[in-house]
C-alpha cells in the first residue's frame, strides 16, 4: 500500500523559539506558515508545551484562524491542553509526552501509562470531529495499544534513526512498525530529526503517509528563505518515493 501522495506538514515551533529570545513580534511563526503553505506544505504543525517556550497560545489562536491547509496541534494529555483543542478544533491534535528539562520531545508516550485517560482524551476528540495521533517509538507494543485506545494514527518518532541513520536497525524498526499499524487500521505519521540528507529512507516506506518536519527546515531557512526550504524537502521526498 503506497499513498501516492506522501504529505509534508512543517512544524514552525522554532520559528516562535527565535521570536522568543528577543520576547518581540517576530519573526512569526504565522506568517512563516502562510509561506510553507504558498511553498506547497499540506499541513501546519505546531507544539504548545506546557512552558510556552515557543509557540504561545495568540499563535495557536491565529493559526486555527488563518491556517489553509490544515492544522495539527501537538500538545502533552492535559486538562488545560484538551480545552485549548476543544475550543480551537485543529484538524488533528498529536499527543506527545513532554518533560520540561527536555531540549525536544526527547522519546515517544507511554502508550501503556495511563490508558484510560488516553482513552478518554482520543474520544472527546473525536466527538468533536478531531482527529488523534499518537507519537510512539517504532516498537510493536505501542503500535497494538495505540489501536486500542481508539486513535487513528500513530506517529513514529524517528529521533533514534536520525542519531543512527547508518545503523540498519533503525530504519528496520520504523519499516516493521509502519507496516503492522497500517495493517492494523491505523494511519502512519512519522518525524523528529529528519533532515534532506536524512530523510529519503523514511520517506520511502509505504505506509507512511504524513511527515512532521521542523527543526531542519527553520535552520535552512535563514540562508535559503522558508519556500525555498520547504521545496527542498518536497523535492526528497518525492525523489524517495519514485
Ligand atoms: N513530530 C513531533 C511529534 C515532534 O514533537 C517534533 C518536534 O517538535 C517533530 C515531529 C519535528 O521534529 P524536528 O523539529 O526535529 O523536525
Amino acid at each position: 500500500m503506497r499513498a501516492t501522495h506522501q504529505r509534508l506538514y512543517i512544524n514552525v515551533d522554532h520559528v516562535a523559539t527565535l521570536r522568543q529570545a528577543r520576547r518581540t513580534d517576530e519573526p512569526d511563526p504565522v506568517m512563516a506558515a502562510e509561506l510553507c503553505e504558498r511553498a506547497g506544505a499540506d499541513g501546519i504543525t505546531a507544539h504548545l508545551r506546557e512552558d510556552r517556550r515557543h509557540i504561545q497560545d495568540d499563535d495557536v489562536r491565529r493559526l486555527a484562524a488563518t491556517v489553509r491547509t490544515v492544522l495539527n496541534l501537538e500538545m502533552a494529555l492535559t486538562e488545560e491542553m484538551l480545552g485549548i483543542a476543544l475550543s480551537l478544533q485543529p484538524f488533528q491534535v498529536t499527543f506527545v509526552p513532554e518533560r520540561r528539562e527536555e531540549i525536544t520531545t526527547e522519546g515517544g508516550l507511554d502508550v501503556a501509562r495511563d490508558p484510560q485517560a488516553l482513552r478518554d482524551g482520543i474520544s472527546r476528540l473525536k466527538r468533536a470531529g478531531i482527529r488523534s495521533s499518537l507519537f510512539i517509538a517504532p516498537d510493536s507494543e505501542a503500535v497494538s495499544r495505540s489501536r486500542d485506545l481508539g486513535a487513528d494514527a500513530i506517529e513514529l518518532h524517528t529521533g533514534q534513526y536520525a542519531h543512527a541513520a547508518h545503523e540498519a536497525r533503525t530504519i528496520d524498526a520504523l519499516r516493521d512498525a509502519a507496516r503492522m499499524a497500517s495493517e492494523a487500521g491505523l494511519a502512519v505519521h512519522a518525524g523528529h530529526g529528519l533532515t534532506v540528507r536524512n530523510v529519503a529512507p523514511v520517506a520511502a516506506v509505504p505506509e507512511i503517509e504524513e511527515l512532521n518536519i521542523g527543526h531542519s527546515i527553520v535552520s535552512r531557512a535563514l540562508f535559503v528563505g522558508i519556500e525555498k526550504a520547504v521545496q527542498e524537502m518536497r523535492e526528497a521526498m518525492r525523489a524517495a518515493r519514485r
